[in-house]
């Protein structure tokens, strides 16, 4: 075979997989459109369905580790490079300083509602269970000041959720269970690093954390997502978020 003929058996394998027809999951368009309705598709013409990487996105290594979902799946990192930063600098712990890299992961990447819930379960097979309870924690723990550290209730969320705002009875309830928790402070931690007025002249590469995260992360051999922990697909999911099946 000659170099040409290879070069378009490539081409064509790709206009193949561009080509490829892309259902979204009703999560992404709920609201948008009535979930109850069925999900609007687009005429295949015999065309294939996507079951792998979508080609729109940057391809994922054969065994991906946390730092390239930071890399090629996550939005800017700015605020949790930030927060792991102050961190540092307040002489947290490794645990401390991982969790605060890790806290909001799950807006940089999956699902906003609910994301110290889902990013605390994302994590719990791969970290300390003391830093995906921290973790999943903070979300609650951010509406309710604590003087003893000097952390008040965020103005932001005055601005954002109203002044007379009121947080849901699970969050109450789960503040309370988690005020009384031998790892309060860790996740109180994250409320007083967590930086919401970031300086977006100050530049943290990832790299900083490259030996904490190798510390304290276990990244799967097989590469996180195609391991059988019980939150792999969660990261599949991040990984091929276009997956017909
Ligand atoms: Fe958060
Ligand atoms: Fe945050």
């Amino acid at each position: 075979m000659t170099t040409l003929q290879r070069a378009e058996i490539a081409e064509h394998a790709m206009s193949q997989e561009l080509d490829r027809v892309v259902v979204k999951s009703v999560i992404y368009t709920s609201g948008e459109r009535d979930p109850r309705q069925p999900v609007p598709r687009p005429p295949d013409q015999g065309k294939r369905y996507m079951m792998g990487q979508d080609p729109r996105l940057p391809r994922m290594p054969a065994r991906p580790t946390l730092i390239d979902y930071f890399k090629y799946r996550f939005g800017p990192a700015n605020h949790l490079l930030q927060s792991a930063r102050l961190a540092q600098k307040n002489g947290a712990s490794e645990k401390v300083i991982l969790a605060c890299l890790l806290h909001d992961i799950a807006i940089a990447g999956f699902i906003r509602g609910d994301h110290g819930y889902w990013a605390a379960q994302m994590l719990e097979p791969y970290v300390d269970e003391e830093v995906s309870w921290a973790i999943r924690y903070h979300q609650a723990l951010r509406f309710y000041a604590d003087e003893s550290v000097g952390y008040a209730y965020p103005e932001l969320y005055s601005k954002l959720f109203g002044a007379d705002y009121q947080p849901d009875e699970y969050i109450e309830r789960d503040y309370n269970m988690a005020r009384n928790h031998k790892w309060y402070m860790t996740s109180r931690l994250i409320c007083v690093n967590d930086l919401y007025a970031f300086d977006p002249d100050v530049q943290v590469e990832l790299e900083e954390f490259t030996d904490i995260v190798g510390r304290q992360f276990k990244q799967p051999k097989e590469g996180l997502g195609w391991d059988a922990s019980p939150s792999a697909h969660m990261w599949r999911t991040i990984m091929c978020p276009t997956k017909y099946l």
